[in-house]
Order: C-alpha cells, then structure tokens, then sequence
C-alpha cells in the first residue's frame, strides 16, 4: 500500500486542531470542547468566516439535482459558514438558518442584509429541539452540525447512548418539520457504516442513499427520503459502502471533528 495512503477509521477523541492562517481560527485543546456552547461564541466573536469540510463548489452539483430552486429550506448549525449565501445565489430563496450560537445569528444576520439577502432568516435554536412547525420544510440540511455531537461517542461501532439519545432527538425534530415528501441532507465524514444505524431506525420513513465527494478523502453527502424508506433486502448500489482511502497530507490541513487514526494494522 503506498505510505500516504491508507485505510482509516473515525476515533471518538478528537484531532488536534489546526491553526488557519488564512481564516485566524484556531481548534479547541479537546473535542469535548466543540459541545461546550461558549466555544462557538467565542470562536464566533473573532472569526468572519470558516467552511468545515470542503466549500459549496465542490458539491454544488448535488445540491443542484436534489434540491429545487422553490424549494424551503432549513439550515442547521449554519455557523459562519456561506453554505446559505451560496444557495441563494443558485436560486434558492426560501432558507431559514438556525445556530445554537447567539453570536453567530447575530453575525449571519448582519453579514446576510449588508449583502441584500433580505429573504433568508437567522434564528437562534437549538437543533435538538427545532422551534418549527410539523412538516414545515421541503429540506433540511447541515454540514458538519451534526458531526458535534459525536465527538463524546466513545467507541463508533458502540456509541454511547447519551450521544445516541441526543443524535436521535435531532433526526426526531428533522424527520418531523419535514414535509410528507422532505428530504434531509446531511453532508459530513461520518462514514455510512456509522450513520446508518442511526439513519435507518425503524421509526423514520426515510430512505437512504449516499454521494462522495472531494479528492482524496470521500466526505458523505448522505440524502434522506422522508416516505421513500427503501427495502432493505433489495438494497440497490447507491446503499453500500464505497472504500475509504484517503491521502494523509490532506487530513492534516484540515479542521477536524474527529482524531482520524491511521490504522496500521492493516498494513
Ligand atoms: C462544525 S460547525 C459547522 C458550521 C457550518 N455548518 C459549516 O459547514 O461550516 C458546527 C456548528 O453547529 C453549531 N451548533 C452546535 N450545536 C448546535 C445545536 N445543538 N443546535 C444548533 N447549532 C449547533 C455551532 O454553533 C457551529 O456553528
């Protein structure tokens, strides 16, 4: 196997994170700390703008064949990020942004008017209990939001079921303020052997399917189907798991959730 590539597999302890230069944000000493509210307030304070994971082009073609331009759309833990601007700019108008973090709604909003976006609205809420009507929505979307509430898993095949309780209650309010005919896209690195337990729990109507993107490392651009649950026995392609390769020079310019371990034992 060449030195720089290698098969991995998502720890429950956290990445060091990295200083960027270029965006003046620097990571947490622990992961535990991306739970802590007040860290997101603070990074928020001082920070204009950070994408987690890769920006809007390089999965804009899956948002384009997936989403509707009169679609209504609801963003969680929208950050700093310009995910929103970005679909707005495809078209999209009806968006409504949440953010557990006050100085991030406050600063998402200034940021939104003083560029004319008018339509798009910034609430303060917390995903695990969405302040929105049933069926309210035609997508629901986060990006690296719900990745947070895995870093105090512990053992990824064996979650523990506080993090599971809460990563429920989040698809819970999702599957709920979906229309009939929903959909919730959730674009993370969690890799579909870890998602999908908690994905496909009976209760939600939901198929599943998934998308890769990126160069090296495959980051999941997970579509969920409220209505649309798909037999399981008949599983198509678009339902198994894709190898994971990934380069490691790559994992080490990025801002991580998770401690990504190189597994050597499988060398
Ligand atoms: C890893 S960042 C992702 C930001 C953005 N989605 C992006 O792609 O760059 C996680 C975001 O989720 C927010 N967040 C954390 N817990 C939340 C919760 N329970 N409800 C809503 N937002 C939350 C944080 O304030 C932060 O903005």
């Amino acid at each position: 196997m060449p030195e720089l590539i290698r098969r991995i597999k998502p720890s429950t302890a956290m990445e060091n994170q990295n200083s960027n230069p270029e965006t003046n944000s620097v990571g947490p000493p622990s992961a535990l700390t991306y739970l802590d509210p007040h860290y997101w307030d603070e990074r928020f304070s001082s920070e204009e703008h950070y994408e987690w994971f890769k920006d809007y082009s390089h999965f804009q073609h899956l948002i384009k064949s997936n989403i509707k331009t009169s679609s209504s759309v609801l963003e969680l833990g929208c950050g700093n990020s310009q995910l929103c601007e970005e679909l707005y700019k495809d078209g999209i108008v009806d968006i409504t942004c949440i953010d557990l973090s006050s100085v991030a709604v406050e600063k998402m909003q200034s940021r939104l008017l003083s560029k004319g976006y008018k339509e798009i609205k910034v609430v303060q809420a917390d995903m695990l209990d969405l302040p929105f009507d049933s069926e309210s929505f035609d997508v629901v979307i986060e990006k690296g939001t719900m990745d947070v509430l895995f870093v105090d898993a512990g053992d990824p095949w064996n979650p523990r079921p506080e993090t599971v309780s809460k990563v429920v209650a989040t698809l819970d309010g999702v599957h709920r303020v979906l229309k009939p005919d929903g959909i919730f896209i959730s674009i993370t690195f969690g890799q579909p052997h870890f998602r999908r337990p908690l994905f496909n729990d009976p209760k939600f109507t939901w198929s599943m399917e998934y998308n890769t993107f990126g160069d090296g490392f495959h980051y999941f651009f997970y579509i969920l189907r409220k209505g649309k649950r798909c037999n399981e026995e008949k599983e198509d392609e678009k339902c198994s798991d894709p190898s994971i390769s990934l380069y490691q020079d790559e994992l080490e310019g990025e801002d991580y959730l998770f401690r990504t371990r190189i597994d050597d034992d499988e060398d």
